[in-house]
């Protein structure tokens, strides 16, 4: 019998702007979905938040994409926005963009990373949540993890890895998806996934066709064409025997890199890693943050989590993150911080030029 792992996720309010969410929301999502566990929905769950998004972590045997699973997701999320409007937290129910469900929640709002796979002797399953961010900002970790041997010391000395992986990257602007196979196409991905806010890394699979990494790619924006909401990313990684070690899955985030998001989803910064803790985006509504949880699959069962970047090893990184964001800060509304205008999620730019076109003249 197989396990599904399915992470929904969604910002549906918060506390201090858009901060942190509140822990009502998550005593209400934890009524839900501990709902959906007497039922038999679902087997497990596990409950975290980054930032203001809610981050619902649940194991069943239904497979992806499965109704029952993803409606309960939807009404633990309807459930707690009630209450995100009684408090009248910021931005309440921002990321529900349907009142009534249908089938699953894509296209509806939620983010949702899934994986299908059949339990091996021991399964450990790493669970990394972002905020301030955007699906791309997965691009380069997920490279590192599955094709750079610099990183991955097992694609070189483990036979297990040595074939290497294949890529599913979505192109989100022409709703159009390619696969790519590491090593031997290695360049042509990188020309793609280097354009983060496009070619999105979707899932990652070995050369024996199973899933090894899953992110969620849903772009709000693009939904209806415009500003809908966050999309703040969320990622499975499934690690040991065959897979990247633990280890190696969370190496890369040992480099704060360049990310998309941060204030009003239209700046450049780097991604902090952080302990549960810690993932409250709080400096210029940021910097971007990412937590990384690490389980053990048990007949659908969630064992743990460790606190993955809940580690002084991740120390230098965090502050050599600060520095990086003490220097990019300093450009205040000047590109490379701020993003070109046409990428910006929030522009008033469009409006500044429209109120100047009767002054601008030729030049001779
Ligand atoms: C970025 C983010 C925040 C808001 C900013 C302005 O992802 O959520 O930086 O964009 O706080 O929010 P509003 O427009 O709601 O005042
Ligand atoms: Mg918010
Ligand atoms: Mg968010």
């Amino acid at each position: 019998m197989k396990t599904t792992i399915s992470v929904i996720k969604a910002d549906i309010g918060s506390v201090s702007g858009h901060c942190v969410t509140h822990p009502e929301l998550m005593e209400r999502c934890d009524e839900v979905l501990d709902g959906a566990l007497e039922t038999g929905i679902i087997e497990d769950y596990y409950i975290t938040r980054c930032g203001d998004d809610i981050d619902l972590i649940m194991t069943h045997r239904k497979g992806e994409l499965n109704e029952e699973v993803h409606k309960t997701a939807y009404d633990a999320f309807l459930y707690a926005t009630e209450r995100a409007r009684e408090l009248k937290l910021y931005g309440a129910g921002q990321d529900l963009l349907e009142d009534t469900f249908s089938g699953n929640v894509k296209g509806m709002g939620p983010g949702c990373a899934e994986i299908e796979f059949k339990e091996r002797k021991s399964d450990p399953v790493l669970v990394y949540c972002c905020d301030k961010t955007e699906p791309g900002a997965f691009n380069l970790p997920l490279y590192k993890i599955f094709a750079d041997p610099f990183n991955t010391a097992g694609l070189v000395i483990d036979p297990k890895l040595h074939e290497g992986f294949s890529f599913e990257v979505y192109d989100v602007m022409e709703h159009k998806k390619v696969i790519l196979d590491c090593p031997e196409e290695m360049y042509d991905l990188l020309a793609l996934i280097g354009s983060t806010g496009r070619y999105m890394i979707k899932r990652v699979l070995n050369k024996k066709g199973d899933v090894a990494a899953s992110v969620t790619t849903d772009v709000l924006k693009l939904i209806g064409g415009k500003y809908k909401g966050k999309d703040d990313p969320v990622a499975i990684v499934r690690a040991q025997s065959g897979f990247p070690a633990n280890g190696e899955c969370v190496e890369p985030f040992a480099f704060p890199h360049m990310v998309t998001g941060w204030m009003r989803g239209s700046h450049n910064g780097p991604l902090m890693p952080v302990a549960e803790a810690d993932a409250r985006p709080i400096r210029f509504d940021g910097p971007p943050r990412v937590l990384g949880l690490g389980f053990q699959v048990s007949d659908a069962k969630l064992v743990g989590p460790v606190d993955l970047f809940d580690d002084p090893a991740f120390d230098e990184t965090r502050r050599q993150a600060n520095q990086v964001a003490n220097y990019i800060r300093r450009h205040g509304p000047f590109e490379p911080h701020r993003l070109p205008s046409e990428d910006m999620e929030y522009s008033s730019l469009p409006g500044v030029i429209e109120k100047l076109v009767p002054r601008f003249e030729d030049i001779k």
